[in-house]
């Protein structure tokens, strides 16, 4: 998508030296456009655990590249064991984000065919950059199918914009571009139909106030940012037509993770029927677990984040203050999951299904459990 006109990916290799790796540095935004170069391993765990690239999809591209960087420095000899250990200490930041395990694991399977160092280092580079344009690709076939639901209900209304609500930034800021809820809500402004989004701002990180909110406005899509518990009013009061988020990890059940609030914006619009619909790539399902709320590892992050908040002081100057008194204790669980039910449906590259076992193991046969 574009910066200030500039075509940009979230992830890409230095033009100069493809051993380093840029990233967008996500914490600055929306108040400074920082770019970081990723040269060792240490770069790619810090980068990924204390989210200077966040998000399901980037997290995955970010750890194949990650892997790959692992590889330019394994040794010739007992090169399995380091690469795997590599592969542990990426696993190890982020335990939610299904598409870290599923990179890691694509990187290792591909690397266990090679039979010498240099063979290792081409095939890895050459896996990573196919992880980032698959990432890419699929996000754009998630928007043309997200796109048909707005264009349907846009036709229902007469033009009248359509109101969509997304929670947390599932843009392309959170994958390699496109995004995966925001690329309905892109390839719709781009085919002129007239949208509004509502933006939840997202605490306790801010990632709808601080990424899509800056997304949206870098692309001129309509939106207004709305403090996370409005959500249900504006669904009560016929002010949302569609919700849509992305996720993190979504059993082939279909059970979704996602940002932290998400399940109560499921409940509210079950409560007033409006339709809930999940963007994902194909890379976000677990393929093993069927009880997402059991199951799926929810990430716990430091109460820091819930107690301070960062921002631009009047002079322009980015500054963290201390919101609650000192020393309050302070729980911060990143994410929850929205049980199947109240899943109108999921997008993914290959259309839209419902969130059942059957008709998502329908849209993946090759994935069917014996
Ligand atoms: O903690 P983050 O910012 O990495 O979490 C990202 C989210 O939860 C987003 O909501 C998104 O839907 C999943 S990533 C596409």
């Amino acid at each position: 998508m574009k910066v200030n006109n500039t075509h940009y990916r979230t992830i890409w290799p230095d033009p100069a030296d493809n051993r380093i790796i840029k990233i967008i540095d996500q914490r600055f935004l929306p108040h400074q456009f920082v770019i970081e170069s990723l040269r060792s391993l240490a770069d790619y765990v810090m980068a990924i655990r204390d989210m200077h690239i966040r998000g399901a999809g980037l997290i995955g591209a970010t750890a194949a590249f990650g892997m790959y960087c692992a590889t330019l420095s394994s040794p010739s000899g007992d090169y399995a064991s380091y690469l795997k250990e590599a592969g542990q200490k990426l696993l190890a930041t982020r335990p939610t984000a299904k598409n870290l395990a599923w990179a890691v694991q694509r990187q290792l399977q591909a690397l266990s065919r090679e039979k010498d160092q240099q063979s290792r280092i081409q095939k890895s580079f050459q896996v990573a950059c196919e992880i980032a344009d698959e990432d890419a690709l699929f996000c754009q076939k998630i928007g043309e199918h997200g796109l048909k639901l707005i264009e349907e209900i846009s036709k229902k209304k007469g033009g009248e914009p359509v109101n969509i609500l997304t929670h947390c930034n599932a843009g392309w800021l959170a994958f390699v571009d496109y995004g995966s809820a925001t690329a309905p809500i892109y390839a719709a402004h781009h085919a002129g139909i007239k949208i509004n989004v509502y933006v939840d701002e997202t605490r306790p990180w801010l990632q709808g106030a601080r990424l899509t909110a800056w997304e949206l406005k870098e692309e001129g899509v309509p939106h207004i940012l709305i403090a996370d518990n409005t959500g249900g009013h504006l669904m009560q009061h016929g002010m949302v037509d569609l919700v849509i988020v992305g996720t993190d990890r979504t059993t082939y059940t279909g059970d979704v993770a996602n940002k932290i609030g998400t399940y109560l914006k499921a409940l509210a619009a079950r409560d007033n029927n409006v339709p809930f619909y999940v963007a994902l790539p194909s890379s976000t399902f677990d393929w093993e677990i069927e009880d997402g709320i059991k199951q799926i590892p929810i990430e716990e992050r430091s109460g820091d984040e819930v107690n301070f908040v960062t921002g631009l002081t009047a002079n322009k100057r980015i500054e963290t203050v201390l919101v609650p008194p000192e020393n309050t204790s302070s729980v911060n669980f990143g994410f929850d999951v929205t049980p199947a039910r109240l899943v109108s449906a999921l997008i993914t590259e290959r259309g839209v299904v419902a969130a059942d076992r059957d008709e998502i193991l329908k849209m993946f046969p090759e994935k069917k459990r014996s």
